[in-house]
């Protein structure tokens, strides 16, 4: 029997960890912390929250005493590490709100747990499990060759990836100070069922749908790794359960695409599924001013991952991406619920 806590479940990486876990292992309990930012609905989880090995908790990782205290009174046998303020453009906004939650957030959960789990340096400890869940943003950008690899140095540019890239290295750092054990990935950029309409592929979604122009910055030119979501849910499955202690793993699709090609993709099949011309949703793309500081290109090498651990991504993008559209052309009231906000009224109150 294992207690595990997942932080940030009620996002969209998140929700689907918790998803695999509550259902493939009965014996597991799963609770959810999560603090029900703008980025976090319950409704991600509805099929699951009755089950009896899942509960769901409100907090702010980045209340100290608070996050000290949950893991006394819960007793957690294990952390899986997601939440996060994620999104790139809010990072150069609002750098600080960046700070409190991936930095300090994240060393409170490591204070917590090496206060619960009293760790000796030196000394393995086979039971527990600290896995922090980051980005391959810390890498930096790379040019048209070459790609990150789990050696590559950390070269972050964004509020955003400094700021996991710090939470990285607090992660690490409690693995060879203290004896915590602890496990990191960085995986590249995500898409799929329950992603926030302020993302790329989402956002472009909703406005196919809608006739609104799909805003791109600069020339489109901008080069990510796509992954589909569920894909990452398994690696993270997989480094959770066999990965040694102390060690980072890379998650990637190896499959690279520049933004303006991604959505000439995205607005095809919608043209199939609306019934519209070919070319017709092309015409929304507008061209807007560059992303300050914006990375040109992203490529991970999880060979590791794929060798070690047996690990590989199951869906290529095309079919992944009419997946994805398909299953928001389903959950229109999901979409909607956000769009208008509703989706928060309607939990927050639940969990005042
Ligand atoms: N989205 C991607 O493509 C991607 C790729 C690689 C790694 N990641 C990492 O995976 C993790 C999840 O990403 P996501 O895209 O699902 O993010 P998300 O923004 O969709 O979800 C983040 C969740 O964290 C919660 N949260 C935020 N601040 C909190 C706080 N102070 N206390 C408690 N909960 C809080 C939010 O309510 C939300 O539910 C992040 O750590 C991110 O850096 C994301």
């Amino acid at each position: 029997m294992k207690k595990i806590l997942i932080t940030g479940g009620a996002g969209f990486i998140g929700s689907h960890v918790v998803r695999l876990f509550v259902n493939k292992y009965p014996d597991y309990t799963i609770v959810n912390l999560d603090k029900l930012t703008y980025a976090g609905n319950l409704a991600n989880l509805k099929d699951i929250e009755q089950k009896a090995n899942y509960k769901f908790v409100k907090g702010d990782i980045v209340d100290a005493v608070f996050i000290n205290d949950l893991f006394q009174t819960e007793q957690f046998d294990a952390v899986i590490h997601l939440a996060a303020e994620s999104h790139v453009d809010r990072s150069i906004t609002n750098p600080l709100d960046f700070v409190m939650t991936n930095v300090i957030g994240t060393v409170n959960l490591l204070n917590a747990a090496k206060n619960l789990w009293k760790p000796e340096l030196g000394k393995e400890m086979t039971d527990k499990r600290f896995y922090h869940v980051s980005t391959d943003e810390v890498y930096g950008t790379l040019n048209e060759t070459g790609m990150f690899t789990e050696e590559t140095a950390y070269d972050p540019h964004s509020p955003y990836s400094a700021s996991k890239a710090s939470s990285d290295h607090f992660v690490r750092a409690y693995g060879d100070t203290y004896g915590l054990p602890i496990v990191i990935s960085n995986c590249s950029n995500n898409y799929g069922p329950f992603h926030f309409p302020e993302k790329l592929i989402p956002l472009c979604i909703n406005n196919i749908k809608n006739n609104k122009p799909l805003p791109i910055y600069g020339k489109g030119e901008n080069i990510r790794d796509w992954l589909f979501v569920e894909d990452h849910a398994r690696a993270i499955d997989v480094i959770f359960h066999s990965a040694k202690n102390s060690s980072t793993y890379n998650v990637g699709g190896h499959n690279e695409w520049t933004n303006i090609d991604v959505i000439r993709l995205l607005c095809k099949i919608m043209d199939g599924k609306l019934g519209r011309e070919e070319g017709e949703s092309a015409k929304l793309i507008t061209f807007v001013k560059d992303r300050a500081g914006h990375d040109l290109r992203y490529a991970i090498d999880s060979t590791k991952l794929q060798n070690e651990l047996g690990w590989k991504p199951s869906l290529q993008f095309e079919e992944g991406l009419e997946r994805t559209v398909d299953w928001f052309l389903e959950n229109e009231e999901w979409l909607e619920n956000i769009t208008s906000g509703a989706y928060q009224e309607y939990y927050q109150h639940q969990y005042l």
